[in-house]
């Protein structure tokens, strides 16, 4: 089922290409992923955001998109933590600000910047969360951003990385295969984005695997690593500590 190849095809994993299907997903990447996890990527993102320990005072956000997982960082942290999300997508930062007008909170920052070259200080940060970006990245890109994040993150800290997965099940493979293909480009259809950008999703998440593809590169980095399955392995959750 794993398709390794994607990772290398020509520029599938070009920034400029990544950040535009992005950019005109932003309207629409809300509403298209709350229905289309069918409530499941809620409760993961809770728990990616559960593993960051709750007297974290300095917390990164890294491809936080429109602050999906932040809604569960806000709640679980407080007030006194400042959490900064960062991400290269100009229409994903202006509909994260948008959220932050409504979130109220003046301890949470939202910057356009790369997940690869990140504006921060080296050991800055207590914990880094990331929800479902990881998949966009090439082999050498996930190097250079576990590298990144062990830079940014003081020693002791901790990140906390979900991914959506294909299935450790063969049978459930199938049922997978139309949700991700069929099921979310059909509803990126209803909610009037290009359903080519979603589909576009399902061939990252293909080429991606599952989390297990981006230990070699935190091990690498530095990182101490436990890998969770979810869900018969449809989300997996890659947690780091330096
Ligand atoms: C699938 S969305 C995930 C958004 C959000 N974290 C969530 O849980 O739904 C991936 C996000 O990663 C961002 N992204 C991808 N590569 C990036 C990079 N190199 N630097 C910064 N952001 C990046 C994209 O712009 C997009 O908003």
């Amino acid at each position: 089922m794993r398709n390794g190849g994607i990772m290398n095809e020509p520029g599938v994993h070009d920034p400029e290409n990544v950040r535009s299907l992005f950019d005109e997903m932003a309207k629409t990447y809300g509403y298209v992923h709350l229905f289309s996890s069918l409530g499941f990527a809620y409760f993961w993102r809770k728990a990616c955001a559960r593993q960051i320990p709750r007297e974290s005072l300095q917390v990164l956000d890294v491809m936080s998109g429109s602050g999906e997982c932040v809604t569960h960082l806000i709640p679980w942290l407080g007030a006194a933590t400042k959490i900064q999300m960062v991400d290269f997508s100009a229409s994903m930062c202006a509909a994260a600000q948008r959220n932050l007008n409504r979130w109220k909170n003046p301890n949470v920052e939202v910057l356009n910047g790369d997940a690869l070259s990140l504006p921060f200080r080296d050991d800055g940060f207590d914990a880094v969360t990331s929800t479902f970006g990881l998949k966009t990245l090439s082999m050498d890109q996930l190097a250079q951003f576990a590298r990144e994040l062990y830079r940014v993150v003081r020693p002791g800290g901790v990140v906390s990385l979900l991914e959506f997965s294909i299935p450790d099940r063969p049978y459930l493979i199938p049922f997978f295969r139309f949700y991700v293909k069929h099921y979310v480009p059909f509803l990126g259809r209803i909610f009037l984005g290009n359903p080519d950008n979603y589909r576009m999703l399902w061939k990252y998440t293909v080429g991606f695997g599952d989390c297990s593809t981006a230990m070699p590169a935190f091990r690498a980095a530095g990182f101490k690593l436990e890998l969770r399955r979810y869900f018969f392995g449809s989300a997996t959750h890659l947690v780091g500590w330096k």
